[in-house]
Protein backbone atom coordinates (compact mmCIF):
# COMPACT_ATOMS: atom_id res chain seq x y z
CA UNK A 1 0.00 0.00 0.00
CA UNK A 2 2.98 2.41 1.04
CA UNK A 3 4.93 1.48 -1.79
CA UNK A 4 2.18 1.88 -4.37
CA UNK A 5 0.81 5.49 -3.12
CA UNK A 6 4.75 6.88 -2.94
CA UNK A 7 5.10 4.50 -6.35
CA UNK A 8 1.41 7.07 -7.47
CA UNK A 9 3.20 10.83 -5.98
CA UNK A 10 6.59 9.93 -7.76
CA UNK A 11 4.30 9.18 -11.64
CA UNK A 12 2.89 12.73 -10.48
CA UNK A 13 6.08 14.91 -9.75
CA UNK A 14 7.38 13.23 -12.90
CA UNK A 15 4.30 14.67 -14.72
CA UNK A 16 4.41 17.82 -13.13
CA UNK A 17 8.29 18.09 -13.93
CA UNK A 18 7.36 17.20 -17.77
CA UNK A 19 5.07 19.34 -17.89
CA UNK A 20 6.57 22.61 -16.16
CA UNK A 21 9.83 21.35 -18.19
CA UNK A 22 8.87 20.28 -21.33
CA UNK A 23 8.75 24.17 -23.20
CA UNK A 24 12.25 24.49 -22.18
CA UNK A 25 13.56 21.29 -23.61
CA UNK A 26 13.34 22.02 -27.07
CA UNK A 27 16.07 25.45 -25.70
CA UNK A 28 18.57 24.24 -23.40
CA UNK A 29 19.56 27.94 -22.50
CA UNK A 30 17.40 28.50 -19.35
CA UNK A 31 14.74 31.13 -20.61
CA UNK A 32 15.34 35.27 -19.44
CA UNK A 33 13.22 35.80 -16.46
CA UNK A 34 10.41 37.78 -17.73
CA UNK A 35 10.48 41.64 -17.74
CA UNK A 36 7.95 42.89 -15.10
CA UNK A 37 5.30 44.96 -16.61
CA UNK A 38 6.53 48.57 -16.41
CA UNK A 39 4.80 51.11 -13.59
CA UNK A 40 2.15 52.75 -14.23
CA UNK A 41 2.86 56.86 -13.62
CA UNK A 42 0.71 59.98 -13.99
CA UNK A 43 0.57 63.76 -13.56
CA UNK A 44 -1.01 64.26 -10.17
CA UNK A 45 -0.92 68.35 -10.35
CA UNK A 46 -4.11 70.02 -11.23
CA UNK A 47 -1.40 72.50 -12.81
CA UNK A 48 -1.38 70.84 -15.34
CA UNK A 49 -4.69 70.22 -17.00
CA UNK A 50 -3.79 69.21 -20.58
CA UNK A 51 -1.50 66.12 -18.87
CA UNK A 52 -3.55 65.53 -15.35
CA UNK A 53 -4.50 62.04 -14.39
CA UNK A 54 -2.96 60.45 -17.72
CA UNK A 55 -1.63 57.69 -17.04
CA UNK A 56 1.58 56.18 -18.81
CA UNK A 57 3.94 53.45 -18.83
CA UNK A 58 7.44 54.00 -17.62
CA UNK A 59 10.10 53.36 -20.16
CA UNK A 60 12.02 49.90 -20.58
CA UNK A 61 15.43 51.61 -18.75
CA UNK A 62 13.13 52.09 -15.41
CA UNK A 63 10.68 50.20 -16.09
CA UNK A 64 9.65 50.35 -12.28
CA UNK A 65 10.80 53.92 -11.37
CA UNK A 66 9.36 57.18 -13.41
CA UNK A 67 7.36 59.73 -13.08
CA UNK A 68 5.58 62.17 -15.53
CA UNK A 69 7.18 65.36 -16.17
CA UNK A 70 3.72 67.04 -16.54
CA UNK A 71 4.88 70.28 -18.64
CA UNK A 72 6.42 67.45 -21.19
CA UNK A 73 3.52 65.15 -20.59
CA UNK A 74 6.29 62.26 -20.33
CA UNK A 75 7.15 59.61 -18.28
CA UNK A 76 11.00 60.25 -17.35
CA UNK A 77 13.42 58.22 -15.59
CA UNK A 78 13.83 59.11 -11.61
CA UNK A 79 17.37 58.24 -11.78
CA UNK A 80 18.14 60.71 -15.17
CA UNK A 81 17.30 64.22 -13.72
CA UNK A 82 19.55 66.47 -11.59
CA UNK A 83 19.10 65.93 -7.98
CA UNK A 84 18.91 61.97 -8.57
CA UNK A 85 20.44 59.69 -6.26
CA UNK A 86 20.27 56.04 -6.75
CA UNK A 87 21.95 52.63 -7.31
CA UNK A 88 25.72 52.29 -5.67
CA UNK A 89 25.32 55.60 -5.39
CA UNK A 90 24.88 57.63 -8.75
CA UNK A 91 24.39 60.99 -8.09
CA UNK A 92 23.43 63.95 -10.63
CA UNK A 93 24.44 67.25 -9.35
CA UNK A 94 22.23 70.40 -9.35
CA UNK A 95 24.49 71.36 -12.38
CA UNK A 96 23.38 68.17 -14.12
CA UNK A 97 26.71 66.46 -14.18
CA UNK A 98 26.32 62.75 -12.94
CA UNK A 99 28.95 61.32 -10.93
CA UNK A 100 29.54 58.38 -8.33
CA UNK A 101 30.62 58.78 -4.70
CA UNK A 102 31.47 55.45 -3.16
CA UNK A 103 31.94 56.27 0.60
CA UNK A 104 31.96 53.25 2.88
CA UNK A 105 29.60 50.66 3.85
CA UNK A 106 28.31 51.10 7.37
CA UNK A 107 29.35 54.69 7.48
CA UNK A 108 27.20 58.35 7.13
CA UNK A 109 28.13 61.18 5.19
CA UNK A 110 26.44 64.76 4.63
CA UNK A 111 24.98 64.75 1.24
CA UNK A 112 23.52 68.28 1.91
CA UNK A 113 24.20 70.79 4.40
CA UNK A 114 22.97 74.34 4.44
CA UNK A 115 21.76 76.85 7.26
CA UNK A 116 18.52 75.92 8.05
CA UNK A 117 18.62 72.15 6.34
CA UNK A 118 20.95 69.18 6.74
CA UNK A 119 20.98 65.65 5.08
CA UNK A 120 22.98 62.70 6.19
CA UNK A 121 22.97 59.07 4.26
CA UNK A 122 23.85 56.26 6.28
CA UNK A 123 25.24 53.91 3.57
CA UNK A 124 25.36 50.20 3.23
CA UNK A 125 27.14 47.73 1.52
CA UNK A 126 29.99 44.76 0.54
CA UNK A 127 33.61 44.68 0.14
CA UNK A 128 34.93 43.62 -3.21
CA UNK A 129 37.57 41.78 -2.71
CA UNK A 130 39.10 42.75 -5.86
CA UNK A 131 38.76 46.20 -5.77
CA UNK A 132 40.33 48.70 -3.06
CA UNK A 133 36.22 50.15 -2.05
CA UNK A 134 32.82 49.00 -1.30
CA UNK A 135 30.00 48.91 -3.39
CA UNK A 136 27.85 51.22 -1.21
CA UNK A 137 24.02 52.14 -1.03
CA UNK A 138 22.14 54.50 0.68
CA UNK A 139 19.95 52.64 3.02
CA UNK A 140 18.69 55.95 4.91
CA UNK A 141 18.62 59.57 5.45
CA UNK A 142 18.09 61.79 8.40
CA UNK A 143 17.10 65.27 7.85
CA UNK A 144 17.07 68.34 9.78
CA UNK A 145 15.19 71.22 9.31
CA UNK A 146 13.25 73.55 12.00
CA UNK A 147 14.35 71.79 14.73
CA UNK A 148 12.48 68.73 13.43
CA UNK A 149 14.58 65.15 12.77
CA UNK A 150 13.05 63.15 10.13
CA UNK A 151 14.39 59.43 9.27
CA UNK A 152 13.84 57.75 6.39
CA UNK A 153 15.32 54.28 5.62
CA UNK A 154 14.69 50.85 4.30
CA UNK A 155 14.76 47.49 6.40
CA UNK A 156 16.55 45.16 5.75
CA UNK A 157 15.32 42.65 4.51
CA UNK A 158 16.36 38.59 2.76
CA UNK A 159 14.04 38.30 0.28
CA UNK A 160 11.85 40.98 -1.57
CA UNK A 161 8.06 40.65 -2.14
CA UNK A 162 6.88 44.18 -3.72
CA UNK A 163 3.67 44.22 -1.53
CA UNK A 164 5.10 44.19 1.55
CA UNK A 165 6.95 47.29 3.30
CA UNK A 166 10.04 48.11 3.54
CA UNK A 167 9.96 51.66 4.30
CA UNK A 168 10.48 52.68 7.83
CA UNK A 169 9.89 56.19 8.90
CA UNK A 170 10.58 58.40 11.92
CA UNK A 171 9.26 61.45 12.98
CA UNK A 172 11.32 63.64 15.97
CA UNK A 173 12.48 59.88 17.28
CA UNK A 174 8.85 58.93 17.17
CA UNK A 175 8.02 56.17 14.28
CA UNK A 176 5.23 56.29 12.48
CA UNK A 177 3.40 53.66 10.92
CA UNK A 178 2.50 54.02 7.66
CA UNK A 179 -0.79 51.96 7.45
CA UNK A 180 -2.95 51.76 4.13
CA UNK A 181 -2.54 52.66 0.51
CA UNK A 182 -3.71 56.37 1.27
CA UNK A 183 -1.66 56.43 4.30
CA UNK A 184 0.01 60.37 4.70
CA UNK A 185 1.18 62.42 7.15
CA UNK A 186 0.88 65.60 8.06
CA UNK A 187 2.44 68.23 10.98
CA UNK A 188 2.80 72.17 10.35
CA UNK A 189 4.76 72.56 7.49
CA UNK A 190 5.88 68.66 6.93
CA UNK A 191 4.01 66.59 4.37
CA UNK A 192 4.71 62.82 3.38
CA UNK A 193 2.46 61.30 1.02
CA UNK A 194 2.32 58.08 -0.84
CA UNK A 195 4.17 57.66 -4.10
CA UNK A 196 2.76 54.07 -4.69
CA UNK A 197 0.75 51.38 -2.65
CA UNK A 198 4.22 50.04 -0.48
CA UNK A 199 7.80 51.18 -0.68
CA UNK A 200 7.48 55.06 -1.87
CA UNK A 201 6.75 58.08 -0.62
CA UNK A 202 7.39 61.98 -1.07
CA UNK A 203 8.24 64.07 1.47
CA UNK A 204 7.84 68.32 1.43
CA UNK A 205 8.54 70.74 3.69
CA UNK A 206 6.95 73.84 2.20
CA UNK A 207 9.61 76.13 0.67
CA UNK A 208 12.30 74.04 1.24
CA UNK A 209 12.59 70.46 0.10
CA UNK A 210 10.77 67.68 -1.88
CA UNK A 211 12.04 64.44 -1.76
CA UNK A 212 10.70 61.09 -3.06
CA UNK A 213 11.90 58.07 -2.27
CA UNK A 214 11.53 55.03 -3.34
CA UNK A 215 12.88 51.25 -1.65
CA UNK A 216 14.61 49.15 -3.84
CA UNK A 217 16.58 45.40 -3.65
CA UNK A 218 19.92 44.30 -5.30
CA UNK A 219 18.41 41.88 -7.95
CA UNK A 220 19.69 38.34 -8.77
CA UNK A 221 20.35 40.03 -12.14
CA UNK A 222 21.71 42.86 -11.00
CA UNK A 223 24.59 41.40 -8.60
CA UNK A 224 25.48 39.27 -11.44
CA UNK A 225 25.84 42.05 -13.60
CA UNK A 226 27.63 44.06 -11.40
CA UNK A 227 29.48 41.42 -9.58
CA UNK A 228 28.28 41.98 -6.19
CA UNK A 229 27.63 38.54 -5.01
CA UNK A 230 24.01 39.31 -3.49
CA UNK A 231 23.34 36.13 -1.08
CA UNK A 232 19.95 34.81 0.32
CA UNK A 233 20.30 36.75 3.53
CA UNK A 234 20.08 40.22 2.46
CA UNK A 235 19.16 41.71 -0.67
CA UNK A 236 20.30 44.92 0.17
CA UNK A 237 17.71 47.02 0.33
CA UNK A 238 18.36 50.62 -0.02
CA UNK A 239 16.62 54.20 -1.10
CA UNK A 240 16.70 55.77 -4.47
CA UNK A 241 15.80 59.38 -4.07
CA UNK A 242 14.79 62.40 -5.95
CA UNK A 243 15.69 65.76 -4.17
CA UNK A 244 14.50 69.33 -5.29
CA UNK A 245 15.35 72.27 -3.41
CA UNK A 246 13.40 75.47 -3.05
CA UNK A 247 15.50 78.08 -0.56
CA UNK A 248 19.11 77.04 -0.31
CA UNK A 249 21.60 79.63 0.31
CA UNK A 250 24.36 79.91 -2.07
CA UNK A 251 27.12 77.75 1.15
CA UNK A 252 25.48 75.17 0.97
CA UNK A 253 27.79 72.49 1.03
CA UNK A 254 27.79 68.62 1.08
CA UNK A 255 28.47 65.86 -1.68
CA UNK A 256 25.45 66.63 -3.73
CA UNK A 257 24.87 69.94 -1.77
CA UNK A 258 27.91 72.18 -3.27
CA UNK A 259 26.90 71.14 -6.81
CA UNK A 260 23.48 73.51 -6.49
CA UNK A 261 25.95 76.57 -5.93
CA UNK A 262 25.63 79.11 -8.30
CA UNK A 263 29.22 79.43 -8.57
CA UNK A 264 30.14 75.79 -8.24
CA UNK A 265 32.47 74.31 -10.88
CA UNK A 266 32.64 70.48 -11.11
CA UNK A 267 36.29 69.12 -10.51
CA UNK A 268 35.01 65.90 -11.35
CA UNK A 269 35.80 64.63 -14.49
CA UNK A 270 33.03 64.37 -16.92
CA UNK A 271 34.65 62.54 -19.54
CA UNK A 272 35.91 59.45 -17.56
CA UNK A 273 34.02 55.91 -17.81
CA UNK A 274 32.48 56.14 -14.58
CA UNK A 275 33.40 59.67 -13.07
CA UNK A 276 34.10 59.65 -9.45
CA UNK A 277 33.89 62.28 -6.65
CA UNK A 278 36.69 61.91 -4.56
CA UNK A 279 37.58 63.42 -1.30
CA UNK A 280 35.67 60.80 1.28
CA UNK A 281 37.10 62.47 4.86
CA UNK A 282 35.54 65.84 3.88
CA UNK A 283 31.51 64.75 3.93
CA UNK A 284 32.33 61.83 6.59
CA UNK A 285 30.37 62.59 9.84
CA UNK A 286 29.90 60.84 13.07
CA UNK A 287 25.93 59.87 12.74
CA UNK A 288 22.62 60.16 10.92
CA UNK A 289 21.96 63.12 12.70
CA UNK A 290 25.13 64.84 13.18
CA UNK A 291 26.20 68.40 11.51
CA UNK A 292 30.16 67.29 11.89
CA UNK A 293 31.73 66.59 8.38
CA UNK A 294 34.26 69.32 7.42
CA UNK A 295 31.89 71.06 5.09
CA UNK A 296 28.78 71.39 7.42
CA UNK A 297 27.15 74.69 7.16
CA UNK A 298 24.27 73.88 9.49
CA UNK A 299 23.16 77.07 12.01
CA UNK A 300 25.16 79.03 10.57
CA UNK A 301 23.82 82.97 10.66
CA UNK A 302 24.97 85.11 8.56
CA UNK A 303 25.85 84.42 5.04
CA UNK A 304 25.02 85.74 0.85
CA UNK A 305 21.39 86.38 0.11
CA UNK A 306 19.21 83.17 -0.46
CA UNK A 307 18.82 81.58 -4.26
CA UNK A 308 15.99 79.93 -5.99
CA UNK A 309 16.81 76.47 -7.30
CA UNK A 310 13.50 75.66 -7.58
CA UNK A 311 12.03 74.57 -10.79
CA UNK A 312 8.42 73.44 -11.90
CA UNK A 313 8.57 69.39 -12.89
C1 LIG B 1 3.71 66.83 15.43
O1 LIG B 1 5.05 66.64 15.85
C2 LIG B 1 5.30 66.80 17.21
C3 LIG B 1 6.77 66.60 17.43
O2 LIG B 1 7.51 67.55 16.75
C4 LIG B 1 4.49 65.83 18.00
O3 LIG B 1 4.68 66.05 19.40
C5 LIG B 1 3.02 65.95 17.65
O4 LIG B 1 2.29 64.95 18.30
C6 LIG B 1 2.84 65.83 16.16
N1 LIG B 1 1.43 66.04 15.80
C7 LIG B 1 0.75 65.16 15.09
C8 LIG B 1 -0.66 65.55 14.77
O5 LIG B 1 1.22 64.11 14.71
C1 LIG C 1 30.32 35.80 -1.84
O1 LIG C 1 29.90 36.02 -0.49
C2 LIG C 1 30.05 34.90 0.37
C3 LIG C 1 29.41 35.21 1.70
O2 LIG C 1 29.54 36.57 2.04
C4 LIG C 1 31.54 34.57 0.49
O3 LIG C 1 31.75 33.44 1.32
C5 LIG C 1 32.11 34.29 -0.92
O4 LIG C 1 33.51 34.11 -0.85
C6 LIG C 1 31.80 35.46 -1.86
N1 LIG C 1 32.19 35.12 -3.22
C7 LIG C 1 32.90 35.95 -3.99
C8 LIG C 1 33.19 35.47 -5.36
O5 LIG C 1 33.28 37.05 -3.62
Amino acid sequence: MKTSSSLLLWLLLFIISWVIESPVTAQPLKPPSPRPKPKKVRCRSRLFPACFNQWHNCPDDCSRDCYVDCVACKPVCSCNNPGALCQDPRFVGGDGVTFYFHGHKDQDFCLLSDRNLHINAHFIGKRDPKLTRDFTWVQSIGILFDNHKLLIGAKKTSTWDNNEEHLFISFDDTPLSLDGRNWNYRNSSLLITRTSATNGIAIEVQNSFRITATVVPIGADESRIHGYNITNDDCFAHLDLRFKFYSLSDEVDGILGQTYRRNYVSKIKVSANMPVMGNIPKYSTSGIFATDCIVSRFGRRNGTPEMDTGEVV
